[in-house]
């Protein structure tokens, strides 16, 4: 059988223009909070990657009715019809995000089933602080088979407490709270752009949001929410990604809708190894021109606004070929490291040692077959990948193809050759408005 793979040709300096897609880990949670609603949304912005497909499939099980114009990056939602209340085992097993669906469907109809998500390769990824949270707010959980049933007649406001700022827990909570009567205060909420998106879209609705300090957002229940018409925030990863393709290549890129104080410590981190960023404060867009003499530059992940852990991968593909050692803890995800395996593959020097990696660099990179673990590993191979001798082969490429909308072809358009085989296979979207698929 054919299998899809991402072949990358060593290449010149990256130079030129390049524009992003709309940010995945903002929208797939933004379509979930449509189910907050009755009626007709537009999203506009929306990156054609499978997870935006397979949450299409969500909300069309759900008795969404959905219309993804793809040329136009623009998504038909109405909300008025929901019927089915269970989010089925394939689904969540092919994306973890549909738990985001959770929140919406306790508060929109007091009841809700999903697949228990399994790990996965980059850790276990509980969801312990989204049910213990939507617990203390009222609901009852029971199991049925594989499925986890909350039930609720009335959710609660309440004061509750993160321990750890979760990105998915501080989204369900809020989107929850936003149709419960009274007030919620999240502490040690997740702050990050795509969360702010989230808010964004949900006052629009007509919620009552407010973010205080320290990371800390009040919700005041209201009775219903209107559908809307939103523009999804740009992707900062992609743009991080872009950034590092440009840096390990030599070359000088220029992202003009990319939002620099959305990177502030990634592109702090570029900085200290030598490159030249340029932005100008409150004007959207982004340069990097690359220094010729990478150096070795140390960091930690962290919830924003740390060091994004989404970054981490194609930081280590640039660091594997800076001049020193630089030193790398992951502390979001307890296995956010397989990447490293496939980067020493091609020559890299890289020694894991628990939750840190060591990185030396080396002189160069050779082109190999190697194997896409996650979405943002099969970034960093790719990366990696421009600047191996011969030709790279990524195996594994429905991670590539989950996370990024055409990023190859955003690649190209600035000197990269990156091909990838048999694409697009994205699953048909059969339009719920009975037009023809798009
Ligand atoms: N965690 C728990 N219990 C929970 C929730 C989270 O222990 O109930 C742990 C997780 O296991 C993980 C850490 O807390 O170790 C952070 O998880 P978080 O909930 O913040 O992440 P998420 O909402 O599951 C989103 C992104 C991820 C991104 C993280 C962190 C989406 C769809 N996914 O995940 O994106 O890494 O926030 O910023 O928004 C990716 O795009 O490749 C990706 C994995």
């Amino acid at each position: 059988m054919f299998e899809e793979s991402i072949l990358v040709e060593k290449s010149l300096p990256l130079n030129g223009e390049v524009n992003l897609s709309g940010a995945k880990n903002a929208v797939l949670v933004i379509m979930t909070s449509l189910l907050l609603t009755s009626g007709k949304s537009i999203l506009r912005n929306i990156p054609a990657s499978e997870d935006v497909f397979c949450m299409i499939e969500l909300l069309q099980k759900l008795g969404v009715e959905v219309n993804f114009d793809i040329i136009n990056k623009t998504l038909y939602a109405d909300t008025s019809h929901i019927n089915n209340f269970k989010i089925d085992s394939t689904i969540m097993k092919r994306m973890r995000a549909s738990v985001l669906a959770l929140g919406p469907l306790l508060a929109r109809f007091g009841y809700a089933s999903l697949a228990m998500p399994g790990g996965c390769s980059i850790g276990t990824r509980p969801i312990n602080f989204h049910l213990t949270n939507f617990k203390k707010m009222g609901v009852e959980f029971s199991q049925d088979g594989e499925y986890l049933v909350g039930k609720v007649n009335k959710l609660n406001a309440k004061k509750l407490i993160l321990e750890y700022p979760s990105v998915g827990a501080t989204e369900n909570i809020v989107m929850a709270a936003t149709l419960t009567m009274g007030k919620t205060t999240i502490i040690n909420a997740a702050l990050e752009p795509e969360v702010l998106d989230l808010i964004d879209i949900l006052k629009k609705m007509g919620a009552n949001i407010s973010i205080l300090a320290p990371a800390t957002i009040e919700i005041e229940g209201v009775q219903t929410l209107s559908p809307v018409d939103h523009f999804v925030m740009c992707d900062r990863l992609e743009a991080g990604s872009l950034l590092l393709a440009a840096a390990i290549s030599g070359g000088d890129i220029y992202i003009p809708n990319a939002q620099a104080n959305y990177l502030d410590v990634f592109l702090l981190k570029l900085e200290d190894m030598g490159h030249t960023i340029i932005t100008q404060e409150n004007i959207p867009g982004i340069r990097l021109i690359a220094t010729n003499k990478p150096q070795a530059v140390s960091f930690k992940t962290m919830p924003y606004p740390g060091f994004p852990t989404d970054l981490q991968a194609p930081m280590m593909a640039a660091l594997a070929l800076a001049e020193g050692v630089s030193e790398i803890e992951e502390t979001v995800y307890e296995n956010r490291f397989l990447h490293a395996a496939e980067l020493n593959k091609m020559g890299a020097n890289i020694q894991i040692n628990g939750t840190k990696a060591l990185v030396t660099g080396v002189k160069e990179l050779n082109g190999m077959s190697v194997n896409a673990t996650d979405i943002r590993a099969s970034c960093a191979l790719v990366i990696a990948g421009l600047v191996a001798s011969g030709q790279t082969t990524i195996k594994n490429i429905h991670h590539f193809k989950r996370g990024y909308d055409e990023l190859d072809k955003k690649l190209n358009s600035v000197g990269a050759k990156v091909t990838v085989n048999n694409y697009p296979s994205i699953p048909h979207v059969v339009s719920s408005y009975g037009q023809k698929e798009i």
